[in-house]
């Protein structure tokens, strides 16, 4: 039985997950370790960095108990029975490979860092998302082992989504280990089932061979990704044609072979993972010499950065064909609701166009202004950011809502449409609000994939 788990990496995944595990399993000591102090130190002091719901809670019901949070990863990895790497793996944006494959330099190093510094035998678990066939790469370091030194890998890919963490590692759909068929293999899955079963129904932790449980992770991003870039395709024929975004989802949703989940169509799906992992998956197809397949799933990207794209040309047609020196606020940064995340957020690329065009740019977001602020701070003088979304509107001549945080929906609309330019455009990027009665109010509404609601 496992009594000591270190994580290696204390970001979005690392944190939630040990502190799931660390309350789940209270006869475990479960430390996470990190390069970066600043994260570490707000961890440990029970203030997480990053903005989950719940997770506040969950971490502090560990802390001090069961789960501690640490610089110093080195003498962690020497005392850990069982580590799981979760460090970051973007694209790389370098050499062969640039644009595509992942960047697995802080993986590689930790995989050096445990060959160095283990003292017994562990089993080291990938929590991040990796090219199939790394832990037969992380496997190949570790052959070079000291006298004494035994290695297990695993793949426990995670399939937690940002702003719903807490509840998806309660309570997972699934849970996936992949590791080698031979005894020492099957042991170490065994050990990694006996932690997750501790609240995980047994007949939801699946076990596969380790590359089964490296693709499955691409794959099933792939498809999520692939449902919101043709729900966003059929949004596009919609605006076209004068069908609804919203009756078509509903009609396609209820047959229960399709289902209704992810079917929203909006301005792009962001976050770090979803583009990443398909240009991960494109590069492994071209790597296999499978270009038709690569092209496949390549436009699932595409799609989403014609969406962008579309959602601009849109606003700048409507208004009069020039946005220059005109005023528009931006409902939303993060890259979806109960989020501070910003990472490939759709806003993001929608920004740096309407800043092309010499549009004022005003942001508001309930948790990731400081994110935006990180990105366009020093950019231009024609970017500013609002806490208050009321006073983002002031002056505006458009509002472009691009991010679904619920609290939007309640705003007061005719206070915000009173304080804006005439003609006041609003454009919802995440068909959040209810455009007749915006409409009512005055406002020339443009939603994703529906009819416009206009005067002009
Ligand atoms: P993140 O950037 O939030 O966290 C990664 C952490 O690893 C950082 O704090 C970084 O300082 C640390 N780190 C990097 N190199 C290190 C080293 N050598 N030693 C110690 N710490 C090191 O990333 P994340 O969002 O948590 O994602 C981690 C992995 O999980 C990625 O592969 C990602 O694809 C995958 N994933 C992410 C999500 C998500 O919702 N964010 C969900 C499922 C899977
Ligand atoms: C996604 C997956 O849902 C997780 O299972 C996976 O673990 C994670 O990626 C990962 O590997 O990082 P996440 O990116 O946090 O999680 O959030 P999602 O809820 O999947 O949303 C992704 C993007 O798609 C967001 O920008 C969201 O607004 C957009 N989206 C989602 C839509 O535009 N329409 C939808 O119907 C659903």
């Amino acid at each position: 039985m496992i009594s000591r788990i270190l994580c290696i990496g204390a970001g979005y995944v690392g944190g939630p997950t040990m502190a799931v595990i660390a309350k789940h399993c209270p006869t475990v000591q479960v430390v996470v370790a990190d390069i970066n102090k600043e994260r570490v130190a707000a961890w440990q002091s029970g203030h997480p960095p990053i903005f989950e719901p719940g997770l506040q809670e969950v971490v502090r019901a560990s802390l001090g108990r069961n789960l501690r949070f640490t610089g110093d990863v080195e003498h962690e990895i020497g005392e850990a029975e069982m580590i799981f790497v979760s460090v970051n793996t973007p694209t790389k944006t370098f050499g062969q490979g640039a644009g595509r494959a992942a960047d697995l330099q802080h993986w590689e190093k930790t995989a050096r860092s445990i060959l160095h510094h283990a003292k017994r035998p562990v089993i080291v678990v990938e929590k991040s998302t990796l090219p199939v066939r790394t832990a037969e790469a992380m496997e190949r370091i570790f052959k070079n082992r000291r006298q004494g030194q035994r290695f297990e890998v695993l793949s426990n890919p995670e399939f937690l989504a940002e702003g719903t963490a807490i509840t998806d590692l309660e309570t997972p759909d699934r849970v996936l280990i992949g590791g080698a068929e031979t005894p020492g293999g099957q042991a170490a899955i065994g050990e990694l089932v006996d932690i997750y079963a501790r609240w995980v129904p047994r007949e939801r932790i699946l076990t596969a061979n380790v590359w089964s449980a490296e693709l499955s992770k691409l794959a099933a991003n792939a498809f999520l990704a692939q449902r919101v870039s043709s729900i966003n395709a059929i949004s596009a024929i919609c605006e076209q044609t004068g069908a609804d975004i919203l009756s078509v989802a509903r009609a396609i949703g209820t047959d229960r072979r399709i289902g209704a989940q992810f079917l929203k169509a909006g301005v792009g799906f962001g976050g770090s993972c979803f583009q990443k992992d398909i240009l991960n998956l494109v590069y492994l197809c071209e790597h296999h010499g499978l270009p038709e397949v690569a092209r496949y799933w390549e436009a699932v990207v595409s799609l989403n950065q014609y969406q962008k794209e579309r959602f601009v040309r849109r606003m700048i047609r409507v208004m009069f064909n020039t946005l220059a020196g005109k005023r528009i606020a931006l409902l939303g940064f993060a890259f979806k609701a109960n989020t501070g995340d910003t990472r490939e957020s759709p806003a993001i690329q929608i920004c740096q166009e309407l800043l092309a065009e010499q549009a004022h740019v005003c942001i508001t977001d309930p948790q990731a202004l400081e994110g935006a602020r990180n990105i366009f701070g020093s950019s231009s003088e024609r970017v500013t950011f609002e806490p208050d979304p009321y006073k983002a509107a002031e002056g505006a001549h458009a509002v472009a809502l691009l991010t679904d945080w619920a609290e939007y929906r309640t705003l007061d609309y005719r206070r915000i449409y009173d304080a804006m330019e005439r003609p006041a455009f609003l454009f919802d990027g995440r068909n959040l609000l209810d455009s007749e009665e915006l409409h009512a109010i005055g406002f020339n509404v443009y939603a994703i994939g529906r009819p416009d609601r206009t005067d002009l």
